[in-house]
């Protein structure tokens, strides 16, 4: 099949074109390099460095590729940013993503997996969280994600687009040739392994008073490999099987002292470590449940072992110690 990636040269986009192609699929990609990397491009790629909303690339990139399918990723995800500066995150996750629909409904192009976040939830009403619980966002950017949930499924409604939303968790981990590498980094692992290696500063833990057995917080995991093949897993069920949303997360928690502990043991090194005051909006736990995924998808987590994903991100950090720089 012929896809159009959009974040094609981010985290989770680099390796989902990786897989795409290692499994036999065509890909062509989109990303306007704003938190992007070239050499996050899987070699043979086309690469469009454009917006999501730019009309004349979308044109030629329909026209001249004819893709069958796109698996949207390209967004803003830095949930601070969102709330103080929420009108960038409307305006590349809302707005100028409508553009792409617009021009997906103008090609007819009806296939679409949506990268959407657990975010969508905000504090769960029970643990594990299944789909059923009401999307409650609590800040801008779980909030664009939502919208546009709704979005495609009135485009579903209006229009005949059927697509997937894939609710992911925590992505973690790296292939051989591409891992994580955001400005700022934000999330744990990298910051972690990040200490490990530069040994500049202590890794801070934000709270050990939570009611978890280690009084820190406890969230999912999800290897980016499994949150990649969830991508093509979603394509095939768009072949024959409805629209619909799906939690993509391992279903197994991780404690923030758990993940230090195993990144001492991984890492051999010996992180300094700061315990702080709790932030505003940390909820204890955050785990999926991956149940639907794995009865319509057939979609599981193979590589679901804290090990095996820390690792898999040391390996990329001593690779390249400075990311993609
Ligand atoms: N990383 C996670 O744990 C996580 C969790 C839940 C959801 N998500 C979602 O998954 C997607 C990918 O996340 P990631 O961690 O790979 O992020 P990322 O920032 O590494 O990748 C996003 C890519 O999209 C590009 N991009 C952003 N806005 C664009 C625009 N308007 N036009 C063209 N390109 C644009 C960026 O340059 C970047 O390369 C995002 O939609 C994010 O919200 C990520």
């Amino acid at each position: 099949m012929k896809i159009l990636v959009t974040g094609s040269a981010g985290y989770i986009g680099s390796v989902v074109c990786e897989l795409l192609i290692e499994q036999g699929h065509s890909v062509v990609g989109l990303d306007n390099f704003g938190n992007g990397h070239q050499q996050a491009s899987i070699p043979g790629t086309m690469t469009y460095n454009a917006n999501v909303n730019d009309e004349e690339q979308l044109d030629s990139i329909f026209t001249n590729h004819e893709p069958e399918a796109v698996i949207h990723l390209a967004a803003k995800s830095l949930v601070g940013e969102s709330v103080t500066n929420p009108s960038k995150y409307y305006g590349a996750n809302v707005v100028e993503s409508l553009a792409l629909l617009q021009k997906m409904t103008e090609y007819g192009v009806t296939k679409i997996v949506f990268s959407s976040s657990a975010a969508v939830y905000g504090e769960p009403e029970k643990t594990p969280i299944t789909e059923k619980q009401a999307p409650n966002p609590i800040n801008p950017y779980g909030e664009t994600k939502r919208a546009f949930e709704e979005i495609l499924k009135w485009y579903e409604h209006a229009y005949g687009l059927r697509y997937i939303a894939l609710r992911y968790f925590n992505a973690a981990g790296a292939t051989s040739l591409f891992g994580e590498h955001h400005t700022p980094e934000t999330h744990l692992i990298p910051i972690i392994l990040d200490v490990a290696l530069q040994q500049d500063r202590p890794m801070k833990i934000f709270g050990d008073d939570y009611e978890t057995p280690d009084g820190t917080c406890i969230r999912d995991y999800v290897h980016v490999i499994d949150i990649a093949n969830a991508h093509i897993d979603a394509l095939r069920s768009l072949e024959k099987k409805p629209s619909g949303i799906y939690n993509i997360g391992n279903g197994i928690g991780f404690s923030n002292r758990e993940i230090y502990e195993t990144a001492k043991q991984i890492t051999g090194q010996n992180i300094p470590l700061q315990i702080t005051p709790r932030r505003d909006g940390d909820p204890a736990i955050l785990v999926a449940s991956n149940d639907k995924a794995g009865n319509d998808l057939g979609w599981n987590a193979k590589h679901s072992e804290l090990a095996e994903i820390i690792q898999s991100a040391w390996d990329w950090k001593k690779k390249f110690p400075h990311g993609y720089e």
